[in-house]
């Protein structure tokens, strides 16, 4: 393991100004994606769609520092035949690969969920770092059950500390073969539960999983954290405002993530576009922390674009133009340096 090159590279991937594209989604997710505007998920579909957004200089040149991809795109071509990494690489910017197999029900705890993936990952990795892949990302999914069941409740000691351990390994596994590991706890934001209810769950996670990476010797300098905001469930009457937002998730992570880990790149996780970029921010704008706070969304720099595409080449600029606009609302957020006027007057 070469900790200096892993630094080097998470240091990068948090630039002041700029934040990670997830545009990660497996098959099954982007086909849904591409079914809210009428289109067809193939093979070339998801290269256009892909290779649109890989191709919109400004945003890629100053606004994203690494971009997440699927398997298949780490692969595939663009339609002139360039390798789509190296188009991306022509940027400057750092091709990341998702590595996890998804979720399945975890044994013996009804109602929660582990990841899949840790068997052949040390072949896999070796190979998607000859294909150019320098990071790479795990999501681990914690479910907060309804506030009214008690028994049964989610998620449990058991289910947490299962999904935090799978962590620990897959970001054990990422570093000994020099790729730096997004380490992706994500708890969900649908559901009914209060914003109280998510501050103890994400401490509970992240008190959890800072305790794994430190067992299983992980060195805390060359990874990325990818937490989810503490925010209330969807569909919680109570809603909070984004100071409210800013300063439990500012507090949840003081309280639990090492001062020695470079960044935190938030999830969007169903955020509206502008909530997620607004969130980010006011906590940039509250400081006073030692990492540098950051993006990796997928949804929130994406579904703008996606709806000015509707997957048509003739509306080629102008999902270019939502994107750009997006990540260059969010690269001021990640500075604290967004505003309103900055918003409207760019679009
Ligand atoms: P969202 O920003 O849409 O939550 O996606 C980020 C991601 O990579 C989830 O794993």
């Amino acid at each position: 393991m070469d900790i200096e090159a892993l630094h080097k590279v998470a240091v990068k991937m948090v630039t002041p100004g700029k934040g990670i594209l997830a545009a990660d989604e497996s098959t099954g997710t982007i086909g849904k994606r591409f079914d809210s505007i009428n289109t067809e998920s193939t093979f070339d579909s998801r290269r256009d769609w892909r290779e649109m957004l890989f191709c919109t200089e400004a945003a890629m040149k100053e606004h994203i520092s690494g971009v997440i991809l699927y398997d298949e795109t780490l692969r595939q071509d663009a339609a002139d035949g360039t390798k789509i990494v190296d188009l991306i690489k022509s940027h400057d910017v750092i091709p990341g690969i998702k590595v996890d197999m998804g979720t399945t029900p975890l044994a013996g705890r009804p109602g929660e969920t582990i990841t899949q993936g840790l068997d052949g990952l040390r072949e896999r990795l070796a190979e998607y770092y000859k294909l150019g892949a320098r990071f790479a990302k795990w999501r681990a999914v914690i479910e907060i059950s309804h506030p009214d069941q008690y028994v049964g409740s989610t998620p449990t000691r058991g289910g947490i500390k299962a999904n935090t351990h799978a962590l620990g390994r897959y970001a054990a596994l990422c570093q000994e073969a020099n790729i730096v590991p997004i380490v992706e706890p994500e708890v969900l934001m649908g559901g009914y539960h209060s914003i109280e209810r998510c501050h103890e769950v994400t401490e509970k996670t992240l008190n959890s999983l800072f305790t794994e990476l430190y067992e299983q010797g992980v060195k805390l300098e060359g990874i990325i954290l990818k937490p989810n905001m503490v925010v209330s469930g969807k569909k919680c009457a109570q809603q909070p405002c984004r100071e409210e937002i800013a300063e439990r998730t500012i507090k949840v992570l003081k309280d639990t993530v090492p001062a020695a880990v470079p960044g935190i790149a938030f999830l969007s996780g169903g955020q509206e576009n502008e909530e997620a970029t607004r969130n980010l921010d006011m906590m940039n704008k509250i400081g006073g922390f030692p990492w540098k706070l950051t993006y990796s969304y997928g949804r929130a720099l994406q579904q703008s674009a996606l709806n000015a595409w509707q997957g048509k080449a003739e509306n080629y600029d102008a999902a270019q133009a939502a994107f750009d606009h997006r990540a260059k609302m969010n690269g001021l957020a990640s500075m604290g340096e967004w505003s309103e006027k900055a918003e409207r007057e760019d679009a």
